[in-house]
């Protein structure tokens, strides 16, 4: 494709977390036991049969990763292989047939690819945010696998998915609903959970939070992680902390944190049980990390009738989670260094 393409005339700068519709998405079909090779299409909408076990039983799991324009105009992904491993996880346990690394890649490169216009340009502080999904579709009544399935991926321009600006601070509330059990399905990223949350989401924002923040289900005492995000905690010791929770999503932007707090800021890290009340006055600084929500700094947590600052009274700068920001959107955007051999280029 012509680099040169022009991009499309959107106000970059001003676009929140919503669906806009681009102009390809990709798609290929599993039946009779294989995939097909797949292709680009120009129509958003699914024609999906009404006895689809994806509608009923939420046979279904998804991803979410993000395109960056970096200064020299290369388009760059974070760590995709991870997406698809992740995509994976959750094809099994919800026994549905994998999609091969090499489709998941090839998909989304292609669907970047043609969609070119769309990849906000460097500087803007918008990305192109990439939804993989996997679907069970065909005709199906009784609660079984679904005979066909399709795989698709669409892009959408994004900006920040909280409102506040850069890195202004969020709060969360937390939720008297639990998101998942233990031997759940909350560490795969499958629809089920996110409709579980939603009423979990109101009732925080009517609180006056932005989101959710979970316990773990079972005792209601350790963080779990909040509703479209892990937790990471900065403690007044100095160290780097995040839950130990076998319910929560393995979030690739979380392990890339922690990676980089031990390896460039030699900071302690452990993965750990969080006790929220016991450890509440121990938190220097608490933040929200994932693709959409990149790492936001957390200023206040309501529980037990009441809001908690993080950090105390007073605190309202979070230089550790502005380190931790400022490294990551820095490898993201190509201006680090890739040390970590993180990037993968979508060549135009
Ligand atoms: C429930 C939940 N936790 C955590 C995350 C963060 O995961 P990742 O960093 O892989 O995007 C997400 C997705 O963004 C999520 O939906």
């Amino acid at each position: 494709m012509d680099a040169r393409i022009k991009k499309k005339e959107l106000d970059w700068a001003e676009l929140g977390f919503q669906y806009h519709k681009t102009d390809y998405r990709f798609r290929a079909i599993h039946r009779e036991g294989g995939w097909q090779d797949g292709e680009l299409l120009g129509d958003e909408i699914i024609p999906v049969h009404e006895g689809a076990p994806s509608l009923h039983y939420a046979q279904q799991c998804f991803e979410g990763m993000k395109a960056q324009t970096a200064a020299d105009g290369r388009i760059l992904l974070f760590r995709p292989r991870l997406n698809s491993e992740r995509m994976n996880q959750a094809a099994s346990r919800l026994l549905m047939p994998e999609v091969p690394e090499e489709m998941f890649i090839r998909a989304v490169e292609e669907t970047v690819r043609a969609n070119y216009p769309w990849v906000p340009p460097y500087g803007s502080g918008a990305s192109l945010y990439i939804r993989p999904m996997l679907i069970g579709v065909g005709e199906n009544l009784g609660l079984k696998p679904a005979q066909q399935y399709e795989f698709r991926v669409f892009v959408s321009p994004v900006g920040p998915y909280y409102k506040q600006a850069g890195l202004a601070p969020i709060s969360l509330a937390v939720s008297d609903i639990d998101r998942a059990a233990p031997n759940g399905t909350g560490s795969y990223k499958v629809g089920a959970n996110y409709a579980g949350g939603l009423l979990a989401t109101v009732r925080a924002q009517q609180l006056g939070a932005n989101e959710a923040l979970y316990l773990d289900s079972a005792e209601g005492r350790y963080i779990d992680e909040a509703g479209s995000a892990n937790i990471i905690i900065a403690l007044k010791d100095g160290s780097l902390v995040t839950p130990a929770s076998r319910a929560i999503l393995p979030s690739i932007t979380r392990r890339s944190l922690m990676h980089i707090a031990a390896q460039e800021l030699h900071m302690d890290t452990a993965e750990r049980p969080i006790e929220l009340r016991q450890e509440f006055a121990s938190f220097a600084e608490l933040g929200a990390c994932g693709t959409a929500a990149v790492l936001s700094p957390v200023g206040k947590v309501w529980f037990d009738d009441s809001w908690h600052l993080v950090g105390g009274e007073g605190q309202n700068v979070s230089p550790i989670m502005q380190k931790l920001y400022d490294t990551l959107i820095g490898i993201q955007r190509g201006d680090l260094e890739d040390s970590f051999g993180w990037l993968h280029e979508v060549s135009i």
